[in-house]
């Protein structure tokens, strides 16, 4: 595949991945797909296992699931996560092709891959040749893009009419820049559907996660203390939604100066002190809404 990715760093497979899906509504897909009898999953872009741990937790009959990975890292976390259940298996392998043979799997799922490859239909054909006939494949993606409307606290009191279409200009000329590079699109959520046309899936499905990443005080539980830590640590170590330096790549390479990178990161990384300050005295919240669709689709019989 292309040589131009870079390994993802560990700050994308924080654990509050695990708090992105109500079980319930997962349960309530399971039911719509007719999934209750899937016994074999694969799970492509398997990173540290979040998403494939989530979902065979919702299959009433999955007894084998394997996950893939480009990273051998990520294949040694995950492993090491799943060391008390047999019905877990990791290996290193690429999307494109997958390492298996046809028609091997009851259901080929993957979360936040496909907005990382080049050729997302390639993917999706891939993963409906490694599925059974008859079986399902499952995408969930999002539309990043949304992300840059959503606000907490801090961002709401004072931001500008300028600063907010700076927010998503910014985001759009690294997404473009992103695409350029052969990266994939962070927000191919939106077009998910027509891809799983056009790589030949048949009833297809398309739903929104009902979850939000709220966050507000007093900040209690689980939940609530792993995603502000997220989010405190997103500040900290300056992030947009990637790195300086790799937002910058995405942003040069999108068509935008340098200049202008340099004006708008401290707009978009929103490094005021003001959400610390707002943190420290308990006052920070947001709805945290994320706009995370989820496509299935059935191979031909
Ligand atoms: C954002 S992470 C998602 C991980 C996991 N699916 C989850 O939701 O927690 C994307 C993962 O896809 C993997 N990946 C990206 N492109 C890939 C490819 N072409 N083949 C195999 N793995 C790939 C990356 O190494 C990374 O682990």
């Amino acid at each position: 595949m292309d040589n131009n990715h870079q390994p993802h760093s560990a700050a994308f497979f924080g654990d509050y991945r695990d708090f992105w899906w109500n079980r319930d509504f997962l349960e309530l897909l399971v039911k719509r797909w007719g999934a209750e009898d899937v016994r074999s999953v694969l799970d492509v872009g398997c990173g540290v296992g979040h998403w494939g741990r989530i979902v065979a937790s919702v299959l009433p009959s999955a007894e084998s699931i394997v996950g893939v990975d480009r990273e051998e890292k990520w294949i040694e976390e995950a492993t090491k996560r799943t060391a008390d259940d047999s019905r877990f298996r990791y290996q290193r392998g690429d999307a494109m092709p997958l390492p298996f043979e046809d028609n091997s799997f009851d259901l080929v799922t993957c979360q936040t891959v496909l907005i990382h490859v080049e050729k997302p239909v390639e993917a999706l054909r891939e993963m409906l040749r490694v599925t059974k006939p008859g079986g399902i494949i499952v995408a969930a993606e999002p539309n990043n893009r949304a992300g840059t409307m959503v606000w907490g606290s801090t961002s709401s009191n004072d931001n500008t009419i300028e600063d907010t279409v700076k927010h998503v200009r910014f985001h759009q000329i690294c997404e473009r820049g992103k695409i350029a590079l052969g990266l994939g699109d962070t927000s191919l959520g939106d077009l998910l559907p027509g891809l799983f046309v056009e790589a030949g899936g048949k009833d297809i499905q398309v739903y929104l996660s009902d979850k939000t990443s709220a966050i507000f005080p007093p900040y209690n539980g689980r939940e609530q203390q792993t995603l502000l830590a997220h989010q405190r640590s997103m500040t900290e170590n300056e992030m947009f939604m990637w790195g300086r330096e790799e937002s910058e790549r995405y942003f040069l390479a999108g068509g935008g100066t340098a200049e202008e990178f340099q004006e708008m990161w401290s707009v978009v990384t929103a490094s005021d002190g003001s959400f610390e300050k707002a943190i420290a005295s308990g006052t920070y919240h947001t709805g945290g809404g994320a706009m995370m669709y989820v496509v299935s689709g059935r191979k031909s019989l």
